[in-house]
């Protein structure tokens, strides 16, 4: 790495070409995945009011530990967004929009983590919230949505981990369940569990500790305390993507990090990834938040998928490429460059990607440039051409030659040669 008076900022990153067109496409693709199902873009801000986090829950180590919060110059108490949910379910309770509303976003997030490969302070998620009904075949579509997504980015091992947190008694049995089986044998717990288990008992299942397993394996499971109204909601889900044809593993322990999932949860692991970073992405319903954010009581369901992480799944498992190049036409113009001012505004035109050689250099120095840049064909233009109202097309990457053409047919021969 080159020496710099600076660098960017611990758990960030610039992201370069070819990897920001890439980033850039998956984006487009999410875009096309949900807008074929009706869900429109929605932008919410990058910062909020820092009570609108809150109701993720204060004792989850998004709020707790990792929330990038201050006082504006205005003495206001904000937060950078750490997701995307609690804003959006915001802006629904503010502008209260017809229901259903379905609505997709991307764009980065703020957490103070510890930085490590594909745990990033500032990281990019794509994702859908859909506001409205209760319906598990809303559950499902929204499950689908981020499988068929996967699939089109040419992901095939991605694993589909359901489980169902029942409504808000159900939960709240459990939670007192696994309390009263963790403190019987809390002197068993790692000293971080027992923390845990005083602000949070539903994380302790997450821990990763050896000395806590044998107690996470003994505890009290979710399935077990769901109402049958709860019950029957996930039978729904799991029926529909049954019918989908869609594969998930469901997973009783399945807590999540955040406060206000109820009933549906879901992940999606890589098993392309190291276990460690493999979650890439994640979501569930969360029928009590629009509720604590001020609109009438409206269940709502959604998921985020981490971008970063998503890309590096990609990698492992060798699909979804960056593009080989940025421009598709070289014009190297040995006239002094005029020509070039006039031939790569007309081929741009024409809707290709365009790019010419600069500071008038020598027909050696910008056919060197031409193949650096990785375009497919180059286009020159020296003396004779310009005279003759003429261009040379040579092709840079295959075995098709040169020849010259009428200025007139030039776009004509570009598109054959390139499509
Ligand atoms: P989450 O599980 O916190 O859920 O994040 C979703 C995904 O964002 C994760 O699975 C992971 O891929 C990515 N992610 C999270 N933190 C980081 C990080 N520090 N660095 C890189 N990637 C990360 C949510 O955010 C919920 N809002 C999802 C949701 C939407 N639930 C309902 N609707």
């Amino acid at each position: 790495m080159a020496d710099s008076i600076y660098r960017a900022p611990k758990g960030t990153r610039d992201i370069l070409w070819p990897d920001s067109a890439r980033w850039r496409r998956l984006v487009e693709v999410f875009a096309d995945v949900v807008g074929a199902a009706g869900y429109t873009h929605v932008v919410p801000p990058m910062f909020e009011h820092v009570d609108v986090f809150r109701r993720l829950g204060d004792a989850t180590d998004v709020v707790a530990k990792e929330m990038y919060e201050f006082l504006d110059k205005g003495g206001r108490s904000v937060a950078l967004r750490p997701e995307q949910t609690a804003s959006v379910v915001r802006a629904f309770a503010e502008h209260r929009p017809v229901v259903p509303w379905k609505v997709w976003y991307a764009g980065p997030n703020f957490r103070y983590e510890r930085a490590q490969k594909g745990r990033f302070r500032q990281f990019d998620q794509v994702g859908v919230e859909a506001l409205g009904p209760d319906d598990p075949h809303l559950d499902a579509e929204v499950i689908a949505l981020a499988w068929r997504f996967y699939e089109r980015l040419g992901l095939r091992q991605v694993t589909l981990l359901l489980n169902s947190l029942g409504n808000p008694d159900d939960r709240a049995r459990y939670v007192e369940a696994l309390t009263a089986h963790f403190s019987a044998d809390a002197d068993a717990l790692s000293a971080e569990s027992r923390k845990t288990l005083t602000t949070n008992p539903l994380r302790v299942l997450d821990s990763p500790r050896t000395e806590d397993a044998e107690l996470i394996d003994a505890a009290p499971q979710m399935p077990d305390f769901l109402s049958d109204d709860a019950a029957t909601h996930f039978a729904g889900v799991r029926a529909a993507l049954d019918a989908l044809g869609i594969p998930y593993t469901v997973s009783p322990r399945l807590v999540r990090g955040l406060d206000y999932y109820l009933r549906t949860t879901f992940e999606f692991t890589a098993e392309a990834l190291d276990a460690a970073q493999d979650a890439i992405g994640g979501g569930g319903r969360y029928d009590r938040l629009a509720e604590a954010m001020g609109a009438p009581p409206t269940p709502g369901v959604g998921f985020a998928l981490g971008v970063d992480r998503t890309l590096l799944a990609c990698d492992a498992e060798a699909v979804f490429d960056a593009p080989a190049s940025a421009v598709d036409v070289f014009v190297v113009d040995t006239c002094g460059g005029d020509e070039a001012v006039l031939v790569t505004d007309e081929v741009r035109r024409a809707g290709l990607r365009a790019d010419r050689a600069w500071d008038d250099r020598s027909m050696k120095a910008q056919m060197k440039a031409a193949d650096r840049s990785g375009a497919t064909v180059a286009v020159i233009i020296g003396e004779d051409e310009r005279s003759g109202g003429n261009a040379t097309v040579r092709d840079l990457r295959g075995d098709a030659g040169q020849e010259t053409v009428a200025r007139t047919d030039l776009i004509e021969n570009l598109r054959t040669r390139l499509q």
